[in-house]
């Protein structure tokens, strides 16, 4: 459920019109939903009775600070991945108690801004990462507060590519290794176990993995607490997929997905953490473009689109489907037309759509690159020196400009002459 309708035969970001914002800020943009970033932030945190649950925004997915504050004032803590996520969470109000920290690499010097932080937990991906976190803590005098990310070895059905619970990928502690893990960190004096930590990847559309790998983590944590560790914290991770096609069957709902982890949970007392990215902000976000020209090729039609490859990648790089809908609306009766949607980029790769039925879209025309709310701004780049495209927040009948097109000048100003050129 978005809030991206036509209203009056033209596309709307809640009751602010497409058309409008185009000609404030130009074309392509993003334009982010309020109304559909608290909604689902609410049917997901909602959906768990413990009162104790706490979700923390993947903003890997989505780092706008309008938008990480935006979940942050309806409670949300934040997922974060490195030095620089940590710094958005903290300036966007996050508190430091409601941050969470994954990834495989967390440089010392990361570590030792995050534990000075205060933040709720480091889920730790390996032995390396314990032992420095441990020197880290100690040369600080304080305990690290830990949850180890374990993998599990369960196929997640997802992309290759966002698929992260397998024993060959790089994530998490190996599943023989749990047990010794968790023993070598009971005895240093920098460490102190709260919790543990699955992820087992990304746009999962079937409940199946997930309640796999989770049984396989309550086996775990029963083991554990035999032994004697503390584990209060069980970090679900994120993962849950959202309707990237119209008309597809839809994704399990959250209400499911929570039914389905707090039956698994029954009796054991624990406080669930989620870091939830695509769920919450993929549908909250589009990406408007205008067509420049039109081609035809030997035996294709191409609509040129002013956005590329360079704007979201998710096609190029995940073979991901994203709708393309026109922002005039065609009407139910009008005729549709095979084309590619290809951005400027110079590369064959560079396009949105391939072989695509849809209605006309003439030069000149807007349209609409939906579900590109997650990982679609935060994975873009400056390639065939194109700018960086500005990000819109709509907020009933407001809008404002979240992040603004940079300059020529900008992009000119991150280069420096070196001296023996000048
Ligand atoms: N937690 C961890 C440790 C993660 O690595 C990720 C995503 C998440 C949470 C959030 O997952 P979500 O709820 O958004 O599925 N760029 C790719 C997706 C990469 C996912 C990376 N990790 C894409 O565009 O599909």
């Amino acid at each position: 459920m978005h809030h991206f309708d036509y209203k009056d035969g033209v596309l709307h970001a809640e009751d602010v019109s497409i058309p409008e914002i185009a000609r404030a800020v130009g074309t392509p943009f993003y334009c982010y939903s309020s109304a559909t970033l608290r909604r689902h932030y609410q049917v997901f945190a909602g959906a768990f009775k413990k009162s104790q649950t706490l979700v923390c925004f993947s903003i890997k997915s989505n780092s706008n600070l309008a938008v990480i504050r935006t979940l942050a004032r309806e409670g949300a803590g934040a997922d974060i991945v490195s030095a620089g996520e940590l710094h958005r969470a903290l300036k966007a109000g996050v508190a430091p108690e409601k941050i969470v920290f994954s990834g495989v690499g967390k440089t010392r010097d990361e570590l030792s801004f995050a534990l000075r932080t205060g933040i709720l937990q480091f889920n730790v991906e390996s032995r390396a990462e314990l032992e420095a976190l441990n020197d880290v803590a100690t040369e600080l005098g304080t305990r690290a507060p830990i949850s180890f990310r374990v993998n599990p070895d369960v196929d997640a059905a997802t992309h290759e590519k966002i698929s992260t619970g397998k024993k060959e990928n790089k994530f998490g502690i190996l599943w023989e290794e749990a047990h010794a893990a968790f023993d070598r960190a009971a005895t240093l004096p920098g460490i102190k176990i709260v919790g543990i930590d699955v992820h087992i990847g990304s746009q999962i559309t079937n409940l199946d993995p997930f309640s796999r790998a989770f049984q396989k983590v309550i086996d775990l944590i029963k083991e554990l607490r035999a032994k004697g560790h503390t584990i209060t914290n069980v970090d679900l991770g994120g993962g849950l997929g959202i309707n990237y096609k119209a008309g597809n069957e839809p994704p399990p709902h959250p209400g499911e997905y929570a039914q389905m982890i707090e039956t698994l949970m029954q009796g054991l007392d624990v406080r669930l953490l989620f870091e939830p990215g695509r769920m919450i902000v993929g549908n909250a976000g589009i990406l408007v473009s205008q067509v420049i020209y039109r081609k035809t090729g030997a035996n294709k039609t191409f609509v040129i689109a002013d956005a590329a490859m360079n704007d979201l990648v998710r096609p190029t790089l995940y073979d991901a489907h994203h709708d393309i809908i026109p922002v005039q609306d065609p009407g139910s009766d009008t005729c549709v037309e095979r084309v590619d949607v290809v951005g400027p980029v110079c590369e064959s790769g560079d396009a949105f759509a391939k072989d695509r039925d849809l209605p006309p879209l003439a030069e000149g025309e807007l349209m609409a690159i939906l579900s590109a709310g997650a990982y679609g701004a935060v994975q873009s780049n400056t390639y065939n020196s194109r700018l960086l495209v500005p990000e819109v927040l709509v907020e009933g009948d407001r809008f404002a400009v979240i992040r603004p097109r940079p300059s020529y000048e900008d992009l000119l100003a991150l280069d420096r002459m070196a001296p023996w050129l000048t």
